[in-house]
């Protein structure tokens, strides 16, 4: 066992060029590459340089032009709204042709940034499609992010164009997205030409006269646009995500290497067929959306589900079952935490026993450690392989997984497998030497990172570099911290920055900081990440009232919570604080996050022998039980 595994892994490392040119011939080439990989600008390395591709062309035209313009493309199942719309690959390829024209005929072209705004509906993958088919690059933000976020991310990307819908739906809440984004273009100091806005009946948006443009009206009179030749290092898209501070990352995927490794990953790593039925139930905002809801099912030629709606609420926990047996999913990929609403919502799987799974064949789970009991509960309850596997935004494709598609390795609950082909995945102590297998450490991956992983951050070479290259000179620095058991099987425990996972959203306690330092009767602040049984984690905030500020606490936390919410969304599902009189220090003025999630969360503490003063931790004990935590 693991032996065909073993051979495929060994030579994408020792031979990564040949390895990875293989996988690049299962694409259509405009113009072959001259290098596969290329190092001259280490440690920023390139993959397929001069070679030129178009991945719209590769994701839907290429289809069509091969016989399957009538198989479906798009499955947009939508609860929300009480909609489904089955879109071909030919009704694709028209519509992305069609609105490409429309962006053309707005004056975008290879290289201009359009923003999306907009929540998951054809009409947003088609944007995409559109954008990738001129070489504009586009940059999705996820709609609970509040204005600030936006703003931020406009200023970051500069885009001449807004691609937005009039609102989102949260179960049975319409969610006005013009008013947030009004509010983000007029904080923003860029300023976007244009505004796309699709009008939804639920709530229809004003249009702020000379800048919005109603897409209905835009898209009556355009003509279809060909697909543009771009090179495949030409970025395709930026996705922010959180980082260590308050300002995101642009994290950039290209256009060749994003495709080729995407492509692989569906056939090795997801075992797919084209033709089959996949689906991610994610958002198109996040990375896993791009990746597995739009691109990688694609190019691959398979039918993508596009679900604009929950695990449970939508209408109940049956929502999953529901669209696996309507569509005939073959494979789904969520995050643990979808399964644990179901699980809580539906403890004996009643709903589950009510529909069929014909052809139904793998659960894969990311965006957050798959704990071992709702692994167990999904195996039991769905009786094919349940594989937990680990990827970031940044690496945009899986770093580590069970490739069924090369062999179904035996499955270690609370391990994500092994490293997936081209990821040299190490863990390294504090000095950058390698501990030896079964301890913990820094989970690094050995230069050069494959194909397919962000190049670079957006217009930030530097801030690439230090963020994730310069820890660890020759590594890549994943921020996760984990070990390699002795069969070779990571275990990722933990982050090594202030990003906490909530709901399989990456969130950084850093940012919520900032936040509450900023309001007026704080004197200082802590954030921490504890346990919760349905999001895995979720924010607690500590205030230090400043000398002489005297103030009813629920009413402070009120304030601070709403600020949180007012200024990074409702995404960060930051609900609950207390006001304490110090925060625990260690004697050169650290405050103990990791102690006090501890105590959070019942483990047993240690008292960290460089504490300025034990008895604090008596306090915040105390302060926590009065919300429920540190039993
Ligand atoms: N637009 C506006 N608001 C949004 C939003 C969007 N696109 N997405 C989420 N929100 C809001 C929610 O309404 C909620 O607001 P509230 O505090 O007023 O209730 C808040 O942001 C938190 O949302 P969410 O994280 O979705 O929590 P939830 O309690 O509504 O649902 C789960 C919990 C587990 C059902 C839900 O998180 C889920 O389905 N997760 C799947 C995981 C996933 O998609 N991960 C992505 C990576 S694979
Ligand atoms: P994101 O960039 O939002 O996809 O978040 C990536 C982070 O989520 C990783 O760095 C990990 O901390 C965490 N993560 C993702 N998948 C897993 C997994 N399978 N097991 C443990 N942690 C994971």
């Amino acid at each position: 066992m693991g032996e065909r595994f073993d051979e495929i892994y060994r030579r994408s490392l020792a031979e990564p060029e040949i390895f990875w040119a293989a996988a690049a011939e299962r694409l259509h080439w405009d113009k072959r590459w001259d290098r596969v990989f290329d190092p001259s600008r280490a440690p920023i390395y390139s993959w397929f340089g001069g070679g030129k591709l178009n991945t719209c062309y590769n994701a839907v035209d290429r289809h069509v032009e091969n016989g399957r313009g009538d198989q479906p493309a798009l499955i947009y199942d939508s609860p929300v709204t009480q909609t489904q719309r089955v879109i071909s690959y030919r009704e694709l390829r028209d519509e992305v042709a069609r609105f490409a024209g429309v962006l053309s005929a707005y004056g975008i072209e290879k290289g201009d940034r359009v923003l999306v705004y907009m929540p998951n509906m054809p009409e947003a993958v088609v944007g995409m499609l559109a954008c990738a088919r001129l070489g504009a690059i586009h940059s999705v933000v996820f709609g609970g992010f509040a204005a600030e976020e936006l703003a931020t991310r406009i200023d970051d990307a500069q885009p001449r164009l807004v691609l937005a819908a009039s609102c989102g739906i949260e179960v049975d809440r319409v969610i006005p997205y013009k008013p947030l984004l009004d509010r983000a273009i007029d904080l923003s100091k860029h300023k976007p030409e244009k505004v796309l806005m699709l009008q939804r009946p639920q709530c229809r948006a004003d249009l702020i006269a000379g800048r919005d443009v109603d897409w209905e009206t835009a898209i009556a009179s355009a003509l279809p646009h060909a697909c543009v030749s771009l090179d495949a290092t030409d970025p395709l898209y930026i996705l922010y995500t959180s980082g260590t501070t308050g300002v995101p990352k642009g994290v950039v995927h290209d256009n060749g290497g994003y495709a080729v490794t995407l492509h692989w990953s569906m056939e090795y790593v997801y075992n797919m067929q084209p033709g089959e039925v996949f689906w991610a139930a994610s958002d198109i905002g996040w990375a896993v959306g791009h990746s597995y809801i739009v691109y990688a099912p694609l190019l691959y030629g398979c039918a993508s589900v596009l679900y604009e709606g929950k695990p449970v609420g939508t209408p109940d926990a049956g929502a999953f079952w529901r669209v696996i047996e309507d569509h005939g999913v073959h494979t789904l990929f969520t995050a643990p935490t979808a399964f644990r609403a179901i699980k809580r919502d539906d403890p004996d799987a009643v709903f589950a026993k009510s529909y069929a799974r014909n052809g139904f064949r793998a659960l894969f789970l990311a965006g957050e450690r798959a704990d071992p009991d709702t692994l167990e509960w999904a195996e039991n309850m769905l009786n094919v392989p349940v594989i937990d596997h680990w990827w970031q935004t940044e690496s945009g494709w899986p770093m580590a997984a069970n490739c069924l598609g090369i062999e179904s390795l035996p499955v270690k609950h609370g391990s994500p497998t092994r490293a997936v082909p081209g990821y040299d995945v190490r863990v390294l102590n504090e000095a950058g030497q390698e501990v030896p297998r079964g301890s913990m450490g820094a989970i690094v991956v050995k230069l050069p990172l494959p194909p397919g992983c962000l190049p670079t951050l957006w217009e930030n070479d530097e801030g690439f570099v230090s963020t994730y290259l310069s820890r660890f000179p020759g590594y890549y620095e994943t921020a996760d911290a984990g070990m390699q058991d002795e069969d070779g099987y990571l275990w990722i425990m933990s982050r090594t920055d202030d990003i906490i996972n909530v709901a399989g959203h990456r969130l950084s306690t850093g940012a919520m900081e900032e936040i509450l330092a900023a309001h007026p009767d704080v004197a200082e602040c802590a954030v921490i990440g504890v346990s919760d049984a349905l999001k895995g984690q979720i924010p607690i905030g500590f205030a230090v009232l400043k000398a002489g500020a005297s103030r009813e606490e629920a009413e402070l936390v009120a304030e601070l919570v709403a600020s949180v919410r007012d200024r990074i969304g409702p995404v960060a599902a930051f609900k609950q604080a207390v006001v304490v009189d110090r925060l625990p220090k260690t004697r050169s003025g650290k405050v103990l996050r990791g102690t006090m999630r501890k105590i959070a969360d019942s483990v047993e503490v240690r008292i960290p022998p460089t504490i300025d003063d034990p008895v604090i931790l008596d306090e915040i004990r105390l302060s926590l039980r009065r919300i429920g935590y540190a039993r």
